[in-house]
């Protein structure tokens, strides 16, 4: 038996992304974003509301970073996610959390997320159906522990947060099941 719940997103997982900005006078701040994707191979798209200091902070410097929660940081992604910059200058120095400059954009990489895309402000879009921030990914900074013998990416290293919208409650990913691409190719 199956019930109709109407209208309602119901994409799970969804991630926990973390989206760090510097102001114009380089104050640091970071938030928690959700409802991200990738747009293409190099682009993503992030939909944030546009009165928050982190969109501000994109259109004044043009610049910003995205990095994947992980479960060993569940309080300061969620505290980033329900504090604003707007009104808590200190919002980032109360989080705990460390931050370098990166190399490549004018946008703080936070030491304590493992993945962190470096990204170039390409447009906001407000229309009725615009997705919010569109960027463009200029580097990914990674933190060598994550990283496996032939230098990929291991996602079992990374621990990353999950949001689930159902219930506001944060899973971590478990374990692999499958081959992409490949498992198919028996019923083929
Ligand atoms: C789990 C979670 C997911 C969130 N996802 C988004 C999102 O995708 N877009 C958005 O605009 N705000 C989202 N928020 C809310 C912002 O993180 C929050 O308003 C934050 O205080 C904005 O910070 P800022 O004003 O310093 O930029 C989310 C919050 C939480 C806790």
């Amino acid at each position: 038996m199956r019930k109709n719940l109407g209208s309602m997103g119901a994409i799970f997982p969804m991630p926990v992304l973390m989206i760090a900005t510097y102001d114009k006078d380089g104050n640091i701040d970071v938030m928690n974003a959700a409802w991200g994707m990738m747009a293409d191979m190099k682009k993503i798209a992030l939909n944030l509301t546009e009165t928050h200091k982190t969109v501000k902070n994109i259109k004044e410097t043009g610049f910003f970073t995205v990095s994947i929660a992980d479960s060993m940081h569940v309080k300061e992604a969620d505290y980033v996610g329900i504090v604003s910059g707007n009104n808590n200058p200190d919002k980032f120095q109360k989080s705990g959390l460390h931050a370098v400059k990166s190399e490549f954009v004018n946008a703080p990489i936070i030491l304590e997320f493992p993945v962190t895309m470096e990204c170039k402000f390409l447009e906001y879009q407000d229309g009725e159906n615009g997705i919010g921030v569109i960027g463009e990914i200029i580097n990914v900074s990674v933190d060598e522990k994550v990283l496996d013998e032939s230098g990929k990416i291991n996602p079992d290293n990374i621990k990353a947060l999950i949001y689930d919208t159902f219930c506001n409650n944060y899973y971590v990913v478990g374990e692999r099941v499958g081959r992409a691409f490949h498992d198919g190719m028996a019923l083929k």
